[in-house]
């Protein structure tokens, strides 16, 4: 024995450790999330931290890990193993997509929108984030989410079971459209597929390049292939009037209205997101 010890570090100490950590690494929002990390391990809300309480030192151990992972820039959500969406907190793997706040503007369209006891179409499902999420707020409608990835599929179907909505929402593998049989029809469109072109993925932030599916992300010609292959399949499945919305790149607003009108589509909108770039294209049948 040397007779030294280490002092137990109070709770603002360690916060304050993991900040500076963060913050070399590049991470935008470390304070934010330092608090996040220490308020998920220990129970405590966040805005109750005591900075001046000892830590838990088993906290500690847990998060020190923790932010050694956040140093590699894997995503906080994939660590805590969840993300929040609307009224959810939803499970997140690396086999979906982190949902992002602006496809809540998505939901609440289609909670506002849909027609009373309207069928809902959501192609390209991920989390479950939307076909979930508006099921939920409206319990008279009902939702078939597709999804092309099998690994998602299951990550949705424990979301689905975690908030009891399997009466409502179906789940189907599917490429596209091709799973739909003849005559099923909808009331609504809605689809966040992948948009980013493949000559950006090389310049995207490391969290999103490194860590979440490539398969969730890019699509060749401009990010705008899937979207306007799924424009040209919907219409046999689309009731006549029905709405359709799809999100978008903040270039791609222009380009896939004029495609959309071609395509005999109307009432063509581009549509903003909370940082007043394009981020919607809303139409109707
Ligand atoms: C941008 S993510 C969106 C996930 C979720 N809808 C959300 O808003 O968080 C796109 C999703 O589309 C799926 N996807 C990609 N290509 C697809 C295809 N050809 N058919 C169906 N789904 C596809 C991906 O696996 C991924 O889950």
């Amino acid at each position: 024995m040397n007779g030294a010890f280490s002092a137990v570090e109070t709770i603002g100490e360690v916060l304050a450790r993991w900040r500076q950590m963060l913050m070399a690494a590049g991470v935008e929002d470390a304070e934010w999330e330092c608090a996040l990390i220490y308020s998920e391990l220990s129970g405590i809300r966040h805005t109750e931290l005591q900075r001046a309480a000892a830590a838990a030192p088993e906290v500690v151990a847990h998060g020190d890990l923790w932010v050694a992972r956040r140093l590699r820039r894997e995503p906080l959500q994939y660590i805590m193993g969840h993300a929040p969406f609307m009224d959810f907190e939803l499970e997140v793997t690396p086999d979906v997509l982190i949902p992002r706040p602006e496809t809540e503007l998505l939901a609440e369209a289609l909670i506002r929108d849909l027609p009373h006891g309207g069928r809902l179409l959501d192609v390209g499902t991920g989390s479950g984030a939307i076909a979930l999420s508006v099921a939920y707020a409206r319990s008279d409608i009902t939702v078939l989410a597709l999804e092309v990835s099998e690994a998602a599929l299951k990550v949705a179907a424990r979301n689905r079971a975690r908030y009891g909505l399997e009466q409502t929402v179906m789940l189907r593998r599917s490429d596209l459209l091709a799973a739909l049989e003849e005559g099923e029809q909808f009331d609504f469109l809605a689809a966040n597929l992948p948009y980013i072109a493949e000559e950006e993925y090389a310049g995207l932030q490391p969290e999103v390049r490194d860590f979440e599916p490539k398969l969730a992300l890019t699509a060749p010609e401009d990010g705008l292939a899937l979207i306007l292959e799924l424009a040209r399949q919907a219409p046999p499945h689309l009731k006549p009037g029905a709405g359709v919305i799809f999100e978008i790149g903040w270039r791609q607003g222009q380009t896939l209205a004029k495609a959309l009108r071609r395509m005999g589509y109307c009432e063509v909108a581009v549509l903003r997101d909370y940082s007043g770039l394009d981020r919607f294209v809303r139409c109707v049948r």
